[in-house]
C-alpha cells in the first residue's frame, strides 16, 4: 500500500443482520489530510465509520490500516492504534462533570497522562474550559461537542472518525472546529468526516468521496469538486445540501 494512504477498504460488505449497506466498497483514504464523505441519507455514510471503528464487522473483504488488516480488531485493539471516533448525536456520560467525561476518554492513557493533557486539549476550547466542573447535561449542544471531540483528542489519535460534528453548533463554532481539524490535519492527523454542511466542509478538506448505495460513485480532490459546476449541481445542489 502506497506510504500516502493509511486506511484502505478492500470490497468491504456489511451491514446490520441480513441487510447489506457497504456493497463491495473500495476506497482509499489519505494520510494526513481531511477526507468528506457525502452522499444521501442512507447512502452508507455512517456505517464507513462504524465498521472503520470495529461496531460493525466486514462480511466479506477487508479493512486496512497503514497496510494491517484491522477487520476483526476490537474497539480497544483500534484505540490502541491510534483511531478516535466521534460519532454523531450525544455521547457524553451526562451527570459527570465535563472533567470526570474528559478522565475517562484517557482512561487507556493512564492518570499521569491524562491529567497533563487535559488542560492542553482545552486550550482550543475555552467555552468548555470555562464549564470544567459543570456536569456535561448542564451544556448548550455546542459545547457538548465541543466536549466529546476534546475528548477524543486527549488520545492524540492518528486517525479521527467524526459524524456530522456540527449538529447543534452556531456557525462561528462550526467555524471554529473545522479550523482545528484543518491544523490537526497539517500535524498529521488522518481525518474522515460524515457531514451535512457539504460546502463549507468541501471547503477544508482534501478529498471528497461520494457514496451511494453503499459504493463509491466518486473521489475528487474536495477543491475540484466545489469548482466544477455539474458535480455541484450533482452532489451539492439537490437533497444532500438541504438536509
Ligand atoms: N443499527 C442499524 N440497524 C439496522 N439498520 C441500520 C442501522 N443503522 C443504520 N441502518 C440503515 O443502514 C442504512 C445506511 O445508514 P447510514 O450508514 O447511517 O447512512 P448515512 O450515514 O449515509 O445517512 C440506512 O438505510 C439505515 O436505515
Ligand atoms: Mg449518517
Amino acid at each position: 500500500m502506497s506510504q500516502d494512504i493509511a486506511i484502505q477498504f478492500d470490497k468491504v460488505l456489511a451491514g446490520y443482520k441480513d441487510l447489506m449497506i457497504l456493497n463491495h466498497l473500495d476506497l482509499k483514504i489519505r494520510r494526513a489530510a481531511i477526507t468528506l464523505l457525502i452522499g444521501p441519507n442512507g447512502a452508507g455514510k455512517s456505517t464507513v465509520l462504524k465498521t472503520l471503528f470495529g461496531l460493525l464487522k466486514p462480511r466479506e473483504g477487508r479493512v486496512l490500516f497503514e497496510g494491517e488488516d484491522i477487520s476483526g480488531a476490537t474497539q480497544k485493539d483500534l484505540l490502541g492504534k491510534g483511531l478516535a471516533f466521534v460519532p454523531q448525536g450525544r455521547n457524553l456520560f451526562p451527570q459527570l462533570s465535563v472533567y470526570q467525561n474528559l478522565e475517562l476518554g484517557g482512561i487507556t492513557l493512564g492518570t499521569k497522562l491524562t491529567h497533563e493533557r487535559i488542560p492542553e486539549v482545552l486550550k482550543h476550547f475555552p467555552r468548555v474550559q470555562e464549564r470544567i466542573h459543570s456536569q456535561a447535561s448542564a451544556l448548550s449542544g455546542g459545547e457538548q461537542k465541543q466536549l466529546e471531540i476534546a475528548r477524543a483528542l486527549l488520545l492524540r489519535p492518528k486517525v479521527l472518525l467524526i459524524d456530522e460534528p456540527s449538529i447543534g453548533l452556531s456557525p462561528i463554532v462550526v467555524q471554529d472546529v473545522f479550523k482545528l481539524l484543518r491544523q490537526l490535519a497539517e500535524q498529521g492527523t488522518t481525518i474522515v468526516m460524515v457531514e451535512q454542511n457539504v460546502k463549507s466542509a468541501l471547503k477544508i478538506s482534501d478529498e471528497a468521496i461520494a457514496l451511494e448505495s453503499g459504493r463509491c460513485v466518486l473521489h475528487r480532490k474536495a477543491s475540484e469538486l466545489l469548482a466544477d459546476p455539474d458535480i455541484e449541481r450533482l452532489f451539492l445542489g439537490g437533497h444532500v445540501a438541504s438536509v
